[in-house]
């Protein structure tokens, strides 16, 4: 009994962590996605390009704190604020996919 208790708890953990990270696969995916569809018109290739209506963001200085505050409050006037529409998970993916853009 106390076996069987030990092995379902295991394998609970075990399938947990798997699906933890598929989703965090597909959040990645899904950034890129995101981004495409919705920083692309303003964030010039992809983030990586400076002269769009956006600053390039490849390379970028800032804190993970000024990127993840950006995408979710915008700037007045300049960024729409995107925590209205974006749950965290797919804020920090985007956080990720600016922090891994390589040149094309
Ligand atoms: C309507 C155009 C527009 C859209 C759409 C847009 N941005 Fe921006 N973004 C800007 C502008 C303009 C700035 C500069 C704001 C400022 O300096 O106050 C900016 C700044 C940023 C910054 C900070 C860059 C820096 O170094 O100061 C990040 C990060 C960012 N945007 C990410 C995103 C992401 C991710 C999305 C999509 C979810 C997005 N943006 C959608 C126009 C846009």
């Amino acid at each position: 009994m106390r076996l069987s208790l030990m092995s379902t708890f295991l394998l609970f953990g075990f399938v947990g962590h798997a699906l933890a990270e598929e989703s965090a696969a597909q959040a990645d995916k899904d950034a890129v996605n995101i981004f495409n569809s919705t920083c692309g018109w303003c964030h010039q290739g992809g983030g990586r390009a400076a002269g769009g209506i956006g600053p390039k963001l490849m390379d970028s200085s800032r804190s993970d704190e000024f990127i993840l505050n950006r995408i979710r409050n915008g700037s007045e006037g300049k960024m729409p604020a995107f925590g209205g529409n974006l749950n965290d998970a797919q804020i920090h993916a985007l956080l990720r996919y600016i922090r891994h853009l390589k040149p094309e």
